[in-house]
């Protein structure tokens, strides 16, 4: 008989677990044997308000279905008292799925400092406050599995939203490097960019589309990257839909120029072909060689100065 990914004896804290993707993760691992802290402060998508209905309502599903749940009303920016609540009631933190968030969407143009500031205090801080407070207890235990939040929108961007863009994408450089913190002691962690039906795409998709976007398609893959069966760490995938993926950073082979009088701008655009080119790309995942280039720039000839092809007389750019 085919066997379910269980977490029987650990504890789940769930930020956001109120509604959407939060309330799929939370119920899902309440049904797999896991202790749920149900975090939500139950205000609204835009970040304005608080209610604690939100939370206990997910409680109140988990608990009829015979899963272990508490709620907790705290703003993700207060971390801590999130994670004692998953102490006093539990004991234990094994699991944190940073997923709180709202949205706050105008143009650029348009953006006043609030927007701004409480997209990062609510995204950026709030991951920083609760993985900050669930640290000690990984730790201690070398044992602890972490998921962050990325968007689409912080990887490509998105019009209207640059503040929720520079969110997004800041807490995949706060999970690479948590994942290089954390790797000697177990704890693995990792970033999600999900697409699902919730009150938060509702507001920029279509009924028809988000019918096929439902919130559950999305937890299998954060199941397992949760499971102490789990390897994987400081990587980014994308889930949605039916479909996931991983995604990764990738580096032109580049050009090595040398670095000395003649490393002039012409340098660089007779050698942008180089720098541009995809051919022979590398997907690095740390700082990696760069004392090699360097020192093989110096080994390099003089540099030949670009020509602009785009004037009628060849005119050496340097
Ligand atoms: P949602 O609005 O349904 O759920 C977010 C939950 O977080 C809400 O229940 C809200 O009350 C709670 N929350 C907001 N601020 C909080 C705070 N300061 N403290 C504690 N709880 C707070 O939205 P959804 O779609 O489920 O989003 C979950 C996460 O996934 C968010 O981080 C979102 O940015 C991200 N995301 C969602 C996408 C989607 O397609 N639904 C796309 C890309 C990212």
């Amino acid at each position: 008989a085919p066997q379910e990914l269980r977490y029987d004896g650990q504890t789940v804290v769930v930020t956001g677990a109120g509604g959407g993707l939060g309330r799929a993760y939370a119920t899902f691992f309440g049904s797999r044997g896991a202790n749920v802290v149900v975090n939500d402060l139950g205000g609204s998508f835009k970040g304005e308000g608080a209610n604690s209905k939100a939370a206990d309502i997910v409680v109140e599903e988990i608990r009829s279905k015979g899963g272990k749940a508490v709620a907790n009303y705290d703003s993700v920016e207060n971390g801590e008292a999130i994670i004692k609540t998953a102490i006093d009631n539990f004991g234990r933190i094994d699991v944190l799925i940073n997923n709180a968030g709202i949205l706050r969407d105008i143009s650029f143009k348009n953006m006043k400092d609030q927007d701004w500031d409480l997209i990062q205090q609510v995204h950026v801080k709030g991951a920083f406050k609760c993985a900050r407070a669930a640290w000690p207890y990984f730790r201690k235990q070398k044992y602890g599995r972490l998921i962050s939040t990325a968007s689409a929108a912080g990887l490509f961007g998105s019009f209207g939203q640059c503040n929720y863009s520079a969110a997004k994408l800041a807490l995949v450089g706060f999970t690479e490097t948590l994942a290089k913190e954390g790797l000697k002691y177990n704890i693995l962690c990792n970033t999600i960019a999900p697409i699902a039906a919730s009150r938060m795409t509702a507001t920029v998709m279509p009924p028809d589309v988000l019918e096929n976007l439902k919130p559950d398609w999305v937890v299998p893959l954060v199941a397992v990257l949760t499971h102490k069966s789990n390897t994987e760490t400081g990587a980014l995938y994308e889930a949605g839909g039916g479909h996931v993926a991983r995604l990764r950073w990738e580096r032109s082979k580049g050009a090595v120029l040398k670095p000395d009088e003649t490393l002039t701008p012409g340098a660089i655009i007779g050698k942008w072909n180089e720098v541009t080119s995809f051919k022979d790309a590398d997907h690095p995942d740390g700082p990696g060689n760069a004392m090699e280039l360097l020192e093989a720039a110096t080994q390099q000839p003089p540099n030949n100065p670009g020509e602009n092809l785009d004037f009628k007389d060849k005119v050496v750019l340097i």
